[in-house]
């Protein structure tokens, strides 16, 4: 392959390749640590953004992988640089991982810019990690490969597989409703989560690494890689191999996305029957990458992408190392290609339609045909009216049919800890035709945690009751399931329409229709607001006052307003003195 880029155009080059004071020191402190000339002298340096940390179990081969991608890096003549990056734990990290999303976008940005790098490895998988990472890369422009931490296998349970989040929501409703004992409980607690890797029902975490995929910044059918398999360690060592060749290629984010990539990004998310969390997330990159997508995009390729991974929660069964074993996401994307722009370009400088010409379904239940879907329709369904103007997001594959269309009252919270408390009070007035809703848990609110799979009170599940209508401004897991309204906007701590519902009001929500409506008149509303006086900041000081300040809103992307910069607009490089 001819290169497009000579020794003396990286950008390494200004800090190692000159003959003056500077330079000097950047050399001898490379050679402080037992390099050689030859190691490093005109040769692309690659920084391995490493989310790795003891804090965070889907990462913890990263320790090992880390070596795997230095080696494919040296044998491709780079010279490797590892930077450690936040590491996001979706289950340590308190109290949102969603707060430090953008820190991490942040973080990936600023080293990549302040360190001698021509090109990067992204090493994440756990659910923030992937957006944080690629907000970060595209801003900063150079050429960069993701290596998604892959799931973990399936969790065992007295014989039984085990889904992540999914089955510990099901089961924990079984024990407190009595169904379940201790014993069984604590076998379940060491069961689950049996291997390193991320969750793997279709959650946040698997739908965000398929979805990098789709965009074209992985390897194909990386994404689908269990983590602890030994294609993870090849596909670790070929990323290596793979990113010193993209940047004598100059193979950048902007010359590598198109509208095209977008719309595969988003057709896929529904074909996979994706986590909720994919909606902001993707908005925030693609505004990154300038080539914008909106939750209308989202609605519409609802409409005609049918679910066709049979994988939990939206399926009944299969978990993603089954997705792998069926063939993965270069089998998926072959049986939906007439859906895809298969001529948008991928990180190994093919086109999607050369990624997965051949690519074969091993089993059909799990990757069904086009004409078998588990869903025909509705991996999302993003509905608008008086209390979402600017949009309510459902996910209409995992809710009980009878709630798709539902008028119920309306039972409110203003904060988690209230609803906490409420929900295992017997004598609480509810049924389960009403409509929990829980308020102050947007962006600005409480930085959007995974609040909104509100829990059905305790008395209903005695009752019988597995689902219900729950309207909130957070965000759920995408392995949480059930008729979960989420996403309000805007959110009821900046005044939006859900700050001035009151309990006893009436809701109708419309699926089919994608509306949703408070029965309350506009004048009663208009006095109700004129009423209302807006919260306290949540943070007063560091990293939360500046969240505070500048987090937009879920239908924006939960993006910092003053990163959507210009893509493709010349970075502002760090002067050398
Ligand atoms: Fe890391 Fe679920 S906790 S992916």
């Amino acid at each position: 392959m001819t290169n497009t880029k000579r020794a003396a155009d990286l950008r390494s080059a200004r800090w190692f390749a000159k003959d003056d004071f500077r330079s000097f020191g950047h050399r001898s402190r490379v050679l402080q640590m037992g390099y050689s000339h030859e190691d490093f002298t005109a040769k692309p340096v690659i920084a391995i953004v490493n989310t790795w940390s003891d804090a965070n179990q889907c990462h913890t081969h990263f320790k090992q992988r880390v070596e795997d991608v230095k080696r494919g890096i040296l044998q491709a003549g780079g010279w490797p640089l590892e930077l450690p990056a936040i590491s996001l734990s979706e289950s340590m990290v308190k109290p949102t991982s969603m707060l430090y999303r953008n820190f991490l976008a942040m973080e990936t940005e600023e080293l990549l810019r302040s360190h001698p790098v021509d090109g990067a490895v992204l090493m994440g998988g756990c659910d923030k990690t992937t957006p944080g990472l690629l907000m970060g890369a595209l801003s900063m422009g150079l050429p960069c490969i993701y290596l998604p931490a892959g799931p973990m296998l399936r969790g065992n349970w007295r014989g039984q597989a085990l889904g992540s989040g999914s089955d510990a929501f099901k089961y924990w409703d079984e024990r407190r409703a009595g169904r379940l004992s201790d014993r069984a409980w604590a076998e379940m607690e060491a069961g689950i989560a049996r291997s390193h890797g991320t969750c793997m029902t279709m959650g946040t975490a698997a739908t965000m690494m398929g979805i990098a995929e789709a965009l074209g910044f992985t390897l194909p059918g990386a994404s689908s890689i269990p983590a602890p398999d030994a294609n993870h360690i090849r596909m670790s060592a070929e990323c290596g191999r793979r990113i010193v060749q993209m940047v004598w290629d100059d193979l950048t984010p902007a010359r590598l996305l198109s509208p095209g990539s977008f719309q595969n990004a988003i057709a896929v998310a529904m074909a996979m029957g994706c986590s909720t969390n994919a909606i902001i997330h993707l908005v925030a990159i693609s505004r990154r990458a300038g080539l914008p997508v909106t939750l209308d995009d989202f609605d519409a390729a609802s409409r005609h992408v049918g679910v066709i991974a049979n994988i939990r929660p939206s399926g009944d069964r299969y978990l993603m190392e089954d997705f792998f074993y069926a063939g993965g996401l270069p089998a998926l994307m072959h049986v939906m290609r007439d859906k895809l722009d298969v001529s948008a370009l991928t990180v190994n400088g093919k086109t999607v339609a050369e990624n997965i010409a051949g690519a074969e379904v091993f089993n059909d239940d799990v990757i069904r045909p086009v004409n078998n879907p588990i869903y025909a329709e509705g991996a999302l369904a993003v509905l608008r009216g008086n209390l979402a103007p600017d949009g309510v997001v459902i996910k209409p594959s995992a809710v009980a049919p009878h709630l798709l269309r539902h008028t119920g009252r309306a039972i409110v919270f203003d904060d988690y800890p209230s609803l906490k408390a409420a929900v295992d009070d017997p004598d609480l007035d509810v049924t389960g035709d009403d409509i929990l809703v829980l308020r102050n848990a947007g962006p600005k609110g409480a930085g959007m945690p995974e609040w909104g799979m509100l829990p059905i009170p305790t008395k209903l599940l005695k009752q019988g009751v597995t689902d219900m209508l729950r309207l909130s401004d957070a965000r759920m897991s995408g392995t949480s399931y059930g008729g979960c309204l989420l996403h309000c906007s805007p959110e009821a701590f900046i005044g939006g329409p859900l700050a001035l519902v009151k309990t006893g009001d009436r809701i109708t929500v419309d699926v089919p229709a994608r509306s949703i409506h408070l029965e309350v008149s506009d004048e009663e509303l208009a006095a109700r607001r004129a009423a209302w006086t807006p919260p306290p900041p949540r943070y007063e000081r560091g990293y939360g006052w500046m969240f505070g300040r500048h987090i937009l809103q879920a239908h924006e992307g939960c993006d910092f307003d003053f990163l959507e910069t210009q893509f493709g607009a010349p970075v502002p490089e760090p002067v050398i003195y």
